[in-house]
């Protein structure tokens, strides 16, 4: 299928990369035979295509804490299939914990698998991965390494249930909080909720990163066809698991790589099912570093041209109603994509090793509270929406489907904050000089200025405003936000405030203007005063002076580019 490299070929022979280790009749081979041999392996099991299995199992990542079981049941597959499997770790990436903020890690994550898949005996690798970064970086590597790969996705949680009602993490983690803070809810029955609201392994149930990377990884074709949707703890997830395993060995066998499967018209699949699910805005970086590794600059505008042709039907919060198990049940992504068979490219290559058309034949669409039709849908654009002007030159993003109806369309005057931490100590102060129709502005929280641009874009309602009822505002920032955010967020502003970019230049009182329908962001500021701000800016103090972190600083993209370091992009797409 693939031409053949130095990677997979051995001496331009059509080898597996394993028999160069076991097959060798030197040193070496004695040595990878008689070491690989003390693990149990006997001599026919390295005739087999030798399965790499990327456990990103790590308690230090709640959203992979099953993994060591579904890894069981891939490896299960992989021998039925006549494979040798062999696990081995990468980093693992939770959100939760980490701290200043995952995107810092995606990068070094995907250099991890990338590098580990190289450097070993691996035919094919399964790719285990599930909360928000670990996918993108999988899909990153993959692409990079073009070594076979499925990603087995770990799944979402099973629905939170609390005194009848269903709860999704992390989408009523900020309700839960907020309504604690305005003193609507009691110290005991926050516990009781934090008890309720995850009560299984898995990722996040509502379409947050973790899910719509999923559906993503399945849209490209990376992911078996029903992967992402099924619950972590559902017994349909092994079956899933051992599938996967067989199948991986058949795509060796047929040497079927990932730049096979992922080009340029299976990421328009991948940002059509985005949109037709609003997924998450973070969905957005990751895509454009995904395409980046294939040496495409993938334009914020394709984005924005695939939401404004792609309706929105799927009732899925955050934007709709229901969670990740109602939509395993309807059918999960291959329902969705059915729906929206007539705007994807159907030609494109799976790990089915059949197209998009075949696998989708004999689909069926059963329910249409979950999945809407295409001429009724529940908005009639994607989830995202490109916002251009002269505070965000090269872009900046917004999930229409999350805002208030009437903010929409919103002129107001800017209370700025220069960082989180100024964020952190004002927001909350009584004397804030703001109101309900003030658009909130925070500045050095973009890729290289909070470091590694974390998901602070959903700026607090200050805590006066919200005992006055009020629940959402216009809010701007270079940040990112969490999937499961909702309102009226306005993020990704590129370029970003810490390297000179116009939203480092607001001050407060600047009358700012969004308008969703016309794609318009702007500042009314003169041109003359705007230089003259930025002829006294000054950048903010570096956050790093070694290590990994000051590598990052120096090497890291903006965001309309991916995020990416610019050394892990193909020399033609350096600039
Ligand atoms: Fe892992 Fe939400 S914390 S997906
Ligand atoms: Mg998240």
């Amino acid at each position: 299928m693939a031409d053949e490299d130095s990677i997979l070929g051995v001496n331009g022979e059509d080898k597996l990369r394993g028999d160069k280790y076991f097959n060798d009749t030197g040193l070496w081979g004695f040595i990878h035979r008689s070491f690989t041999k003390s693990m149990g392996y006997t001599d026919d099991d390295l005739k087999k295509p030798v399965i790499g299995i990327c456990n990103t199992f790590s308690e230090l990542n709640k959203c992979h804490s099953h993994f060591r079981e579904l890894t069981d049941y891939v490896k299960r597959g992989v021998w039925q299939a006549g494979g040798l499997p062999m696990e081995f770790p990468t980093i693992s990436i939770g959100e939760p914990y980490v701290k200043p903020t995952t995107m810092l890690l995606r990068n070094l994550m995907a250099m991890d698998t990338e590098e580990m898949v190289k450097a070993h005996p691996i035919d094919g690798v399964v790719l285990l991965g599930g909360c928000d970064k670990t996918v993108p970086a999988q899909l990153m590597a993959a692409v990079s390494a073009n070594i076979p790969a499925i990603v087995l996705t770990g799944g979402p949680m099973l629905n939170g249930k609390l005194n009848g009602q269903t709860l999704g993490a992390c989408t009523d983690c900020y309700q839960f909080t907020l309504e604690h803070k305005a003193g609507n809810i009691s110290d005991e029955q926050l516990t009781v909720a934090e008890n309720a609201i995850c009560r299984s392994d898995g990722h996040c149930m509502v379409m947050g990163t973790a899910s719509t990377m999923a559906a993503i990884a399945e849209a490209l074709g990376m992911a078996l066809p029903g992967c992402a949707a099924i619950p972590a703890p559902d017994s349909r997830r092994r079956h899933m698991s051992e599938q996967t395993g067989k199948q991986i060995v058949e795509l060796v066998r047929r040497n079927i790589r990932p730049r096979d499967i992922i080009t340029k018209e299976s990421l328009d699949n991948a940002i059509r099912v985005t949109m037709a699910c609003a997924g998450s805005t973070n969905a957005i970086i990751h895509l454009v570093a995904i395409a980046g590794r294939l040496g495409y600059r993938l334009p914020l505008e394709r984005f924005d041209e695939i939401s404004a042709t792609t309706p929105f039907i799927l009732n899925v919060r955050p934007s709709g109603k229901y969670q990740m198990e109602e939509f395993f049940e309807a059918g999960g992504v291959p329902s969705l994509m059915k729906e929206i068979e007539p705007l994807l490219n159907g030609n494109c290559l799976t790990v089915t090793g059949q197209t998009v058309t075949e696998n989708l034949r004999g689909v069926r669409v059963t329910d249409r509270e979950l999945i809407y039709p295409l001429e009724q849908p529940i908005a009639p654009q994607g989830g995202i929406a490109v916002l251009r002007g002269n505070l965000s030159p090269n872009g900046a993003l917004i999930k229409q489907t999350a805002v208030s109806a009437h903010l929409k369309k919103h002129r107001g005057r800017a209370v700025v904050f220069e960082s989180p931490a100024d964020l952190n100590a004002r927001i909350d102060d009584p004397d804030l000089d703001v109101d309900e129709n003030s658009v909130l502005v925070l500045k050095n929280a973009g890729p290289k200025g909070a470091p590694a641009m974390p998901e602070i874009g959903q700026i607090p309602i200050p805590k006066k405003l919200l005992m006055q009822g009020v629940r959402d505002m216009v809010r701007i920032s270079d940040a990112r936000i969490s999937g499961t955010s909702y309102g009226t967020l306005i993020v990704h502003v590129a370029p970003e405030a810490a390297i000179g970019g116009p939203l480092g230049l607001v001050q407060n009182g600047d009358e700012i203007e969004l308008d969703i329908d016309m794609r318009k962001l702007e500042l009314h500021v003169d041109e003359e005063t705007l230089r003259e701000r930025k002829a006294k800016w000054e950048a903010p103090p570096p956050a790093y002076d070694r290590g990994y972190g000051l590598l990052f600083l120096e090497r890291v993209l903006q965001a309309d580019e991916g995020c990416d370091f610019d050394f892990l992009l193909p020399p033609e797409l350096r600039k």
